[in-house]
């Protein structure tokens, strides 16, 4: 009786001590993933891959504020096709299994890239055989999680980063642009539901030179019958960023015609608040925004770990950029 007294005493206090909504919040049991579909969004994900759903508290953070995952590495081409048609899908089965185990949605990341590609690639010099390698790569990848993908990054960072013309790769010094027709037209073939999409980085802003590249090639192949269904624009940014800019990158991307256009990779130096409420309000403001991936759950796990880009801290602790999310999605 008198601890129940005592209790009933000091009650108010504790409640006042630490609020119920703002624990809630520092916690982060508010999933920016629930929020961001209240807004007629499909997720708000993140990256990650088998070493890291084992380690900390990765897994248990993205089952509760995201709704989505991306490999961060596992599907790269050397990793599934380190040798040719010798394919390698431990890392990328996991991830897949854990996404359907949680009801998470999954980006495919990425079929044809210049980087992480393996040398028996990159010294094919022939149309014919690079067309083939091309297919069967697609072709495998696609059929193994197929029905199991929402979207697939077809191809990632084909353009050049400074004068908006293609970048040099074996892709294209052996077939020129046709490589794009080459892989989106097995891409489709491989499995028809998944939306196909052109990934890349720099194309924030709508006067960028690369996203005017992208931006009048996309439209070209469109009209040209090439299945591209979406855009992805990375968003690797700095700090600084404004919504509107974010918004004028978007609808530049939505202009070519594609159904759908995604932020793929977003993490920001710094992780200002600020920052962060920006490229979401961009997001938000562009109806074809299908949804959000930050590049990583915590700093320390970043490729960019120096600038703290992304929304938990090393501790997994939800930093203030997540709150201001929440706070932002919840008005
Ligand atoms: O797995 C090996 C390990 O066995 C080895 O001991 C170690 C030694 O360096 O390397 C490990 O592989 C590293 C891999 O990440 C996994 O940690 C690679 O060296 C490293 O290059 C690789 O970096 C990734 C990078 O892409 C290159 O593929 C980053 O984690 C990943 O965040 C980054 O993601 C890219 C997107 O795919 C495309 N857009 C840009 C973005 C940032 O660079």
């Amino acid at each position: 009786m008198r601890q129940f007294s005592l209790a009933l005493v000091l009650a108010p206090f504790l409640v006042s001590a630490a609020p119920v909504a703002e624990l809630d919040i520092r916690q982060a049991s508010i999933s920016i993933d629930t929020l961001i579909k209240a807004k007629g969004k499909k997720y708000f994900g993140t990256c990650t891959d088998q070493g890291l759903l084992t380690t900390g508290k990765n897994a248990a953070i993205i089952q509760s504020n995201f709704g989505q995952v991306t490999p961060e590495n596992s599907m790269k081409w050397d990793t599934i096709e380190p040798s040719r048609n010798s394919f390698g899908w431990t890392k990328a089965d996991y991830l897949v299994q854990w996404a359907q185990d949680n009801s998470k949605i999954v980006r495919g990341h990425t079929l044809v890239w210049h980087s992480q590609l393996p040398s028996w690639v990159t010294s094919i010099s022939d149309k014919a055989t690079l067309t083939t390698v091309i297919q069967n790569h697609v072709n495998t990848e696609m059929t193994r999680y197929k029905g199991k993908i929402y979207a697939w990054d077809v191809i990632n960072e084909m353009f050049d980063d400074n004068n908006g013309g293609f970048r040099s790769s074996v892709f294209y010094n052996v077939l020129g642009e046709d490589f794009v027709s080459i892989a989106f037209n097995a891409a489709r073939a491989a499995d028809p539901a998944a939306k196909l999409y052109i990934n890349d980085y720099s194309i924030g802003s709508a006067s960028s030179v690369k996203t005017q590249a992208l931006a009048t090639a996309v439209k070209r192949w469109i009209s040209a019958g090439v299945p591209i269904d979406g855009i992805g624009s990375q968003e690797h940014l700095g700090s600084g960023s404004s919504a509107d800019t974010l918004v004028g990158g978007l609808n530049a991307l939505v202009a070519t015609g594609v159904s759908e256009v995604a932020m793929t990779e977003l993490d920001i130096t710094g992780a200002s608040s600020t920052d962060y409420v920006a490229a979401v309000t961009a997001c938000i403001q562009v109806s074809k925004c299908v949804g959000i991936t930050v590049w990583g759950v915590r700093d320390t796990d970043s490729w960019k770990a120096s600038s703290t880009p992304v929304l938990f801290d090393s501790s997994y602790n939800p930093k203030a950029a997540y709150n201001a999310i929440v706070t932002y999605l919840q008005s």
